[in-house]
């Protein structure tokens, strides 16, 4: 589906179909109230009227903000992919929205159907937005041209995100995800390294191995990295990529196993992020590191009882083989932190299910030891369309992670504040430099959904996405100052 901008007024687009966004206020001097009324249309968020002789289809919202906006445009993309229609046409709601109705279309058309024999072929091929606003008043045309270049890439990297994170962990193992980093760096012109078995042994990367030893699939360490001349700052990403998470010996419950090929969402999200960066162009150097495992049981699985020697030096005691994604990360943020000098250093995975209890299921955690950076994230997640919460530790927490025969313990000694407690193990491998610099994002609950939501069909969301290029776009900005 393609979406465009024409520098005319709406009437004069040809178009199958007219889309408009009407608020309870609005309803109230529209030209075809009675109509709608008549329909039983009565603005609500997300309810839908169609006229089809008129060929219109109106959709309510509460208020005419980016939330609203994006979602409503999502369940307008949604419908309307089923009715027949090639194309269909909008006007503007100011130039501040534009990028939430982008955001609607692309997202929220997303269908993942890579499994089904007989594929749906939506008719839709075309949306086209005027650069009028909805009361005739022409907006700046460059200023909207520059917002749609730049929100196609960010939702489309954010599809390409949800694309490897659907894929069942048999065609999306550790090394086709290697591969998928391999012809990415190849297509923007990224750096590419990566890392396999024997490499990961002579770098004494004892965690993330033992968490993969089990599997038929062996792990990889990918870093992707974009090196922009004269970049204003340096960014490391790091992300979690378990291709599948059995649990391992200490292994799932049936129930809970099943979508578990979402735990390398965090893996995923930071190769979308670099995609969209290097097609933005930003003068930010960044670096994206995977540690793309399989958590499998086996006889040579590793065990709950098992001391493990991480990469830092750092020993830990294993009490549960399923809290593996903590060891793969301290051993991938241990690498990052040797190889690249950075100016801040994010991680993003599907940590823990205790940051759903704690948040609910769209809410990402943002955890770390600075209260600005922290509140830096929260800003751009609001601005993204993202939704995120604070986590904050203390020194109590700190203590349930303590181990009686080594370094630190892989689980925590009391049942709550989990996502908490899973962020304070990893503070283990952040080297001391790097204390204020470091935030831990827990996507577990964010990364995949199993009820349409928002922008959001069934299936991986492209968490971290969105809220990091928003946050990337405006560290840009203070630069250019
Ligand atoms: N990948 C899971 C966390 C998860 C759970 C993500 C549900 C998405 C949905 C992680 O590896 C895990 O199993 N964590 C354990 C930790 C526990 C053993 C301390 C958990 O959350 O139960
Ligand atoms: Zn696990
Ligand atoms: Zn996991």
């Amino acid at each position: 589906m393609h979406v465009k901008l024409v520098n005319q007024p709406l009437e004069l687009i040809p178009a199958d179909l007219t889309v408009e966004f009407i608020t309870p206020q609005t309803l109230e001097s529209h030209p075809l109230k009675g109509l709608l009324q008549q329909a039983g249309f009565k603005a609500e968020q997300e309810q839908l009227c169609a006229l089809h002789e008129h060929r219109l289809l109106v959709c309510g919202m509460s208020e005419t903000n980016d939330e609203s906006l994006r979602s409503a445009m999502g369940t307008v993309i949604k419908t309307a992919m089923d009715y027949g229609y090639p194309s269909l046409k909008l006007s503007q709601y100011g130039l501040t929205h534009f990028k939430a109705l982008i955001e609607g279309a692309v997202l929220g058309s997303y269908r993942f159907e890579t499994y089904k024999s007989e594929p749906k072929q939506s008719s839709l091929k075309e949306v086209v937005f005027s650069t009028e606003n909805h009361d005739h008043i022409a907006l700046n045309s460059d200023e909207l041209t520059s917002i749609l270049e730049q929100t196609l890439i960010i939702a489309k990297s954010t599809n390409f995100v949800r694309n490897l994170v659907n894929q069942t962990p048999y065609d999306m193992t550790p090394q086709a995800m290697g591969i998928v980093a391999d012809e990415l760096g190849r297509t923007n012109n990224l750096e590419c390294t990566i890392l396999d078995h024997n490499a990961l042994e002579e770098q004494k990367m004892n965690a993330m191995l033992s968490v993969g030893r089990a599997s038929i699939n062996p792990p990889r360490l990918i870093h992707l990295a974009y090196k922009p001349k004269n970049p204003k700052k340096v960014i490391t990403l790091v992300g979690k990529g378990l291709t599948y998470d059995s649990g391992g010996l200490s292994l799932k419950a049936a129930a809970s196993m099943v979508t578990m090929k979402m735990d390398k969402a965090g893996g995923c999200a930071v190769m979308g992020i670099i995609k969209a960066v290097s097609e933005l162009k930003l003068d930010i150097e960044v670096h994206a590191f995977v540690g793309a495992v399989e958590n499998m049981i086996g006889g040579n699985a590793y065990k709950p009882d098992d001391v493990l020697v991480a990469k830092n030096g750092k020993t830990i005691e294993v009490r549960n083989t399923d809290a593996e994604g903590r060891l793969v990360l301290a051993d991938v943020l241990g690498y990052a932190q040797e190889n690249v000098k950075s100016d801040y250093i994010f991680d993003y995975a599907t940590l823990t299910g205790a940051c759903m209890v704690a948040l609910g299921p769209y809410t990402t955690g943002v955890m770390g030891h600075n209260e600005e950076l922290k509140q830096s994230w929260l800003r751009a997640a609001d601005e993204s369309g993202e939704y995120c919460g604070n986590l904050p530790f203390n020194r109590h927490l700190k203590k349930l992670i303590k181990s009686d025969i080594a370094d630190v313990s892989n689980v925590s000694s009391k049942p709550y504040g989990g996502a908490i407690t899973a962020a304070l193990f990893l503070d283990n491998f952040i080297d001391e430099e790097m204390k204020q610099k470091w935030v831990h994002f827990d996507i577990a609950g964010s990364a995949y959904t199993e009820s349409a939501w928002d922008v959001h069909n069934y299936g991986a969301t492209g968490a971290g996405v969105r809220m990091t290029l928003e946050w990337l776009l405006k560290l840009q900005q203070q630069g250019n100052n």
